[in-house]
């Protein structure tokens, strides 16, 4: 039975093979029939138990209620009692989730357990980087064992259900949640999301530790206007297919058991109605069957929104669009009795509903054993956990700027270092947003790991120089600056504080806030090596400080390891690796800058260009470059998607491919060679991009296809070669079907999006 969840997964391959017409058909194994029965055993108890059920039990499972509402052991036993409630979320303590799983198996009438969720966003008590410093890291296997870890720390307080992955693509940085995300790329942002997935979830469902995923927040959420939180979305179909959709279903692909409705208005229809999601793409053309979450009230919202009266009207929108689980809103549980019995809502929506719930709970195995022995589970914060979140941390770390190669820093040539600002020795700050549960005492700050590493050879100053990241003041600037003259080098730590970004904390401003520009004027007017470290939930602005420090390692939220990750980087006893996940604006005007736009009918270039401060006074009106550019910031970002520097010297060379011209449904080979000209192993993040020259639709200038992380000894050349069939071509044409189509492409290798090393093919009709 524990299998289930794989099986489908498998299933699933196989419809995408006969979608694309070739790939993995061939990846089905001999465990196939012992899977499907094991499935159909499910389906056969699923049916069993829907039938004995009363239409006060079956929406009492669509329901999930907030712990801190009711009194754990009373008014929620009581309702346990009652059947009418399926799920419980943010309730940690683990006595207490193994008394509610006994009152709903021992004291209801039919003895269903409960899914216990709980927000387990980068890790539980261990922190991992936020999700987008994860993505930094451009490493499936950090981020599955980072999930895995997190399951592990959470299952030990008898959650069993997490709320991620958060894989909405985003190219807005003033939105708060793009901290949570994978950022811009659909590619990239759908590997991370199968590996999360299958961290959390395991290969066996029923395993201790296994806790479920709920892929969110479909979809679209991460094109709110403005980067305002909850506001209106409008994403036409062809670009919520090629870009949006995307990485949910990789997350469907890998088995995710759950998913949860977006609190946005998706063109007029908010994702917790909107049926074309949850019906037609996901249950008709997916074949997904595991349930759907709302978000947290987002079923009494579709009134707010406008998009019906009442609650009851909500009520019946949601259950006809498929949310199967109403999250913290009571209107279920609430409505849906009577307008069944009205006659207004069809019982086979809610069979369908209560169906899709209970067949996870027995893929979870919770029918067999509910309870959790938190004994049985490794100790919070173990070696294993503190290590998994140093590489995340380190790998998730990207080197913007390194002049005159002023790092790595030499312990054994320095006297003393400064080291200065609001996040230098923040344990909480460094964890970033959605950490309940994170302990911040197992942080260890950036100052912590520099001491520690440093130990006696120099001596370390530390000034905090702001309260907070938003500090006005610059009065505690001339400790700072002191410190800086007393020192060979200054390190200073900044950022923004974890409140300043998440749900709910966008920024229409995304510069440093608070006076942080000026303390790094001031510092630099000192005249020594300055280097920024960065800590922060999304791309800042850093076009006013860029050229006043000599270093940036820009850290995000780096989680409880980030200390020793920052000091290991800093000192040279690892070389950053991380490329940025999203592309960093030069101002916030240029948002939505990303790298995978389209050409445009008068695309920029640097000849055909006009800066604002050289249009001549007084001039006639005339034309300034008639292309698609700001006059103020022209058209390049500050720092490209997939950017970020190294210790080693990489140098990229001979791009090539196997075959001038494949034919549909052919697979070639793109290769490059990687040398490290540099003294230093590093690890280096090798990219594949791809150019559709004519489409069905126009296709965007680039587009990531591959990448590949890999380890490169000093004068060691490697071939990296990445594969390519023709179905990962293939995208959303104008009838909104998913397409390869012969023609004309362009290839690039690199260590970065703006990679110049580029090679030519051709895709031919098959016979
Ligand atoms: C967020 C979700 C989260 C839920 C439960 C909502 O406000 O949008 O992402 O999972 O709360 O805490």
């Amino acid at each position: 039975m524990h299998r289930t969840r794989n099986v489908k997964r498998l299933a699933r391959l196989g419809h995408v093979a006969l979608l694309c017409g070739c790939l993995l058909v061939s990846t089905m194994t001999t465990t196939d029939a012992e899977d499907r029965s094991a499935a159909a055993d499910i389906e056969q108890r699923v049916d069993e138990l829907l039938a004995r059920m009363t239409l006060a039990e079956k929406v009492g499972q669509m329901n999930q209620v907030h712990a801190g509402d009711m009194d754990p052991l009373e008014e929620l036993g009581d309702a346990l009692r009652a059947g009418r409630i399926g799920s419980v979320i943010n309730q940690v303590d683990v006595a207490t989730v193994n008394e509610l799983q006994r009152i709903a198996v021992e004291e209801s009438r039919l003895g269903i357990p409960l899914l216990v969720g709980r927000d387990v966003i980068h890790g539980f008590k261990t922190v991992m980087p936020i999700p987008l410093g994860q993505a930094a890291t451009w490493n499936p296997d950090i981020v599955r064992r980072g999930a895995r870890i997190a399951a592990l720390e959470a299952a030990k307080s008898g959650v069993n259900w997490t709320f991620a992955p958060m894989i909405d693509i985003t190219r807005d940085p003033r939105w708060g949640r793009i901290a949570e995300s994978p950022g811009e790329d659909p590619y990239l942002a759908s590997r991370l999301a199968g590996a999360a997935v299958e961290g959390f979830q395991g290969d066996d469902l029923t395993a201790p530790g296994a806790i479920l995923a709920c892929a969110k927040h479909f979809a679209g959420y991460g094109e709110v206007e403005s980067g305002r939180d909850y506001a209106t979305t409008n994403i036409p179909e062809n670009e919520l297919r090629n870009v949006h959709l995307r990485p949910f279903r990789a997350a469907v692909d890998a088995g995710v058991a759950t998913l949860m409705a977006s609190f946005s208005d998706l063109n007029g229809v908010p994702a917790t109605g909107n049926e074309f999601l949850m019906r037609q793409v996901l249950r008709d053309e997916w074949g997904f069957d595991g349930f759907v979450v709302s978000d947290w009230n987002s079923i009494h919202q579709l009134a707010v929104h406008g998009l019906t009266a009442n609650d009851r009207d909500s009520a019946l929108v949601a259950a006809t669009a498929g949310v199967d689980m109403d999250m913290a809103g009571s209107v279920y549980v609430e409505e849906l009795d009577e307008l069944v019995d009205d006659g207004a809502l069809d019982i086979d929506v809610i069979d369908t509903a209560v169906a899709n719930i209970l067949r996870v709970k027995f893929e979870m195995g919770l029918f067999d054993d509910p309870y959790t022995d938190p004994d049985a589970l490794p100790a919070f914060g173990s070696a294993e956990a503190l290590a998994t979140a140093k590489v995340a941390a380190l790998q998730s770390v990207v080197m913007l700027k390194n002049d005159n190669d002023v790092l790595p820093l030499s312990k054994d040539r320095l006297d003393r270092i400064a080291v200065i600002g609001p996040l230098a020795d923040a344990p909480y700050e460094q964890l970033g947003t959605w950490i309940f549960d994170g302990d911040p005492e197992l942080s260890v700050t950036a100052l912590q790991g520099i001491r520690d590493l440093v130990g006696d050879d120099a001596k370390i100053e530390y000034v905090r120089a702001m309260e907070t990241s938003r500090s006005k003041s610059t009065a505690p600037f001339d400790e700072a600056t002191a410190a800086a003259r007393r020192s060979d080098v200054v390190v200073l730590v900044l950022g923004e504080e974890a409140i300043l970004s998440g749900e709910a904390h966008s920024r229409a401003d995304i510069n440093l806030p608070g006076a942080q520009a000026e303390l790094v004027r001031r510092v630099r007017e000192v005249g020594k090596p300055v280097i920024a470290v960065i800590m922060a939930g999304r791309p800042l602005t850093l076009t006013n400080i860029v050229d006043n420090v000599d270093a940036i390692l820009y850290a995000w939220h780096p989680g409880t390891m980030g200390g020793p990750a920052i000091a290991d980087l800093l000192f040279g006893v690892e070389s950053p690796s991380g490329k940025l996940p999203a592309t960093f604006p030069r101002m916030v005007g240029q948002v939505p800058i990303y790298y995978s736009q389209k050409n445009t009918g008068k695309p920029p270039s640097p000849d055909k260009i006009v800066h604002i401060d050289d249009i001549e006074a007084r001039a006639p009106q005339t034309s300034l470059g008639m292309t698609a550019f700001h006059l103020d910031a022209g058209y390049t970002p500050l720092f490209p998607f997939g950017f970020g520097l190294s210790y080693a010297d990489f140098r990229y060379d001979n791009i090539r491919v196997s075959d001038d011209e494949v034919a549909l449904g052919g697979t070639l080979t793109i290769s490059a060679e990687l040398k490290n000209r540099g003294d230093v192993a590093a690890e280096e993040v090798v990219q594949l991009y791809v150019r559709d020259l004519v489409g069905n639709v126009t296709r965007p200038v680039r587009e990531l296809k591959g990448f590949r992380r890999l380890r490169v000894e000093p004068d060691e050349t490697v071939t990296v070669s990445f594969k390519l069939h023709t179905d990962d071509l293939a995208f959303f044409g104008r009838n909104n079907e998913l397409m390869a189509e012969p023609g004309d492409f362009h290839a690039w290798i690199g260590g970065s999006s703006d990679t110049d090393l580029q090679t030519a093919f051709r895709v031919a009709a098959s016979d």
